[in-house]
């Protein structure tokens, strides 16, 4: 018995001893690192899961040296997650202005009018000081095409697309050995991406850190699992430990996508404040808005949320409002105004109560969700 149980389809599709993946994380905001780097995908891979990497930020060349630096770290499989977004408002305008990097303040000073009151306004109200840093029109959101080619060049072998849907990739991808997860929050675009040659589906809930849909992770899963059927669905938001993954088994899902409970571990991209803030936060602790990316994201709820209402505006297309919470979010981090720093998180930060190494949390989601699903029907369990 015991671990066993929990050897579904997914180990063997993926070559992985446990069904649990570390979801891709990007950066915070503009400037910060990833919130699932190298050291994340190791740790996850070598304990058993996979580790998949947070692509969204990197330029095509440190994606692919960040690819390089997994495979000389660990013979284990692993994955990558990129964004791959259908419209990308203002890039064109960003890269007429004729470079790879742009100053932000540059960036800042092309926005209407209001916002950059607002901002000016924030910075004198708050006394942050202004942190000058790069917008690059390189990222691998910004290319999405030459991104999926360093993929593909790698081999890497799963990859997973964390915003729009890969199906202009997998024919390659497949030719190449590489597994393609696509991530969907509602049911129609569970069947839409199934029908696209997807090999996997992440049904993503409500409850999830980051980009987020208005669908509850439990209400979700059947749906899809009914929609995307014969492709095998891994259910995320809302999974911390042992209990969620026993119950997305047992719902019929493969495997589990985990991104909140892995950026609060010793290897999770987050800054330490942010780490700090997802202990220290409950269940009601966190909000969705639009005030980071211009899409709907849950974050841990600020000061930075209270004053985004009180201004009256409306967020810009993603990725330009972008612009606009970067060039606050560095000065409040600069300044460490915790207040207004909060983090990406999901409302799984209601479960996690201390940041460990990312093996134990595998460790530990695996032994108890074994436990669980070699009871009979289980009481309550609670945690130790
Ligand atoms: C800090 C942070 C950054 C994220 N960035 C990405 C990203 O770049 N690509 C992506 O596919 N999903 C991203 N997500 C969503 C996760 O991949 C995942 O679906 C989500 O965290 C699962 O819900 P959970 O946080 O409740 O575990 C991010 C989530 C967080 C918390």
């Amino acid at each position: 018995m015991g671990t066993r149980v929990l050897r579904t389809s997914l180990c063997d599709m993926l070559d992985i001893e446990y069904p649990i993946l570390s979801a891709g994380m990007g950066p915070n905001t503009l400037g910060e690192q990833t919130g699932a780097p190298v050291d994340l995908v190791v740790a996850v891979s070598e304990a058993g899961g996979m580790g998949v990497l947070g692509g969204s930020g990197y330029s095509i060349e440190e994606l692919r040296d960040a690819i390089r630096e997994i495979k000389s770290r660990t013979d284990k499989p692993y994955g990558v997650d990129l964004l791959l977004p259908k419209n990308i408002a203002g890039i064109e305008e960003m890269a007429a202005m004729g470079a790879q990097e742009l100053p932000l303040s540059q960036v800042i000073a092309t926005l209407p009018e209001p916002y950059r009151a607002w901002i000016a306004q924030m910075r004198s109200d708050l006394d942050i000081p202004e942190v000058e840093i790069m917008v690059r029109t390189d990222t691998t959101t910004m290319r999405p095409q030459e991104a999926v080619a360093v993929c593909i060049e790698e081999k890497v072998p799963l990859f997973c697309a964390g915003l729009g849907n890969p199906g202009w990739m997998v024919e390659e991808a497949h030719a190449n050995g590489i597994k393609v997860l696509a991530i969907t929050g509602n049911t129609k675009n569970a069947k839409r991406m199934a029908d696209s040659g997807i090999d996997l589906l992440v049904a993503q809930g409500h409850e999830a850190g980051g980009h987020t849909g208005r669908i509850g992770t439990m209400a979700l899963i059947p749906p899809c699992i009914d929609a995307a059927y014969p492709i095998p669905v891994l259910a995320a938001g809302g999974i911390a430990d042992g209990r969620g993954l026993a119950g997305a088994l047992a719902m019929g899902c493969v495997g589990v996508w985990v991104g909140t409970r892995f950026l609060a571990t010793t290897e999770g991209g987050a800054s330490d404040t942010i780490k700090e803030n997802i202990v220290k936060a409950t269940d009601e602790d966190t909000i969705v808005s639009t005030m980071f990316t211009g899409k709907t994201l849950r974050a841990i709820k600020s000061s930075f949320h209270d004053a985004w209402a009180a201004s009256g505006l409306e967020a810009l297309p993603f990725p330009m409002q972008i612009m606009i919470s970067s060039a606050l979010f560095q000065g409040f981090m600069q300044a460490n105004i915790a207040d207004y720093i909060g983090g990406f998180a999901g409302q799984a930060v209601g479960t996690i109560h201390e940041i460990k190494p990312a093996g134990e949390v595998v460790d530990d989601m695996v032994a108890q969700a074994a436990d669980i699903l070699t009871k009979k029907l289980p009481d309550s369990v609670k945690a130790e």
